[in-house]
């Protein structure tokens, strides 16, 4: 498994990952999160997901984003997007991808390592409890808030 950057090659493939017809709720498409790392430019780290030349997933990493509003002097990093193709699901893809987003994350000096995700059943909270992540008591949009210390 691999990490690859979007690119003029693969950006066609990338925005042809899907999730679960039934999982779309969870997650922004893969053209959205493209948008906003090209909106967000050095808060957004997006990567590819490979297995060997099979593409599996995307991911999006964000980086000292301002978390409420571009005002706002609460900067936090952790996983912004998490999409594992439908059919590539329950193969540890997505450990992968969180392990390689937090490794990146620690490099950079990151310690609180943050998530957010729909607490509906079917969702992935336990995926990430799974992983070492802790609700923080916050709600954001509607979403639980999660930290890994890394
Ligand atoms: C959640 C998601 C990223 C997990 O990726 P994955 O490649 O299927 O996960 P893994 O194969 O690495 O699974 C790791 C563990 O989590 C468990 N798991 C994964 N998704 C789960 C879910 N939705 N509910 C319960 N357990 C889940 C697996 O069973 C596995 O458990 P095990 O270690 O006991 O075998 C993927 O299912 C996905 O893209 N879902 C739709 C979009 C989404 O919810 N993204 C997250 C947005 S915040």
């Amino acid at each position: 498994m691999r990490l690859e950057r979007v690119t003029p090659k693969n950006y066609e493939a990338a925005l042809k990952l899907s999730v679960r017809e039934d999982q779309k709720d969870l997650v922004a498409s893969v053209e959205h999160s493209l948008a906003e790392a090209y909106v967000y430019g050095e808060h957004a780290w997006p990567r590819l997901v490979y297995d060997g030349d099979r593409l599996v997933g995307f991911l999006m990493a964000f980086v000292d984003l301002p978390w409420k509003d571009p005002d706002d002097t609460d900067r936090r990093s952790g996983l912004w997007r998490l999409n594992i193709a439908g059919k590539e699901q329950g193969r540890g893809y997505g450990t992968f991808a969180v392990e390689a987003a937090c490794a990146e994350l620690r490099a950079r000096g990151t310690i609180d390592f943050y998530v957010t995700y729909v607490p509906r059943d079917g969702g992935p909270a336990p995926f990430y409890r799974g992983l070492g992540f802790v609700p923080t008591g916050e709600v954001a949009d509607g979403e639980t808030v999660a930290v890994r210390r890394l």
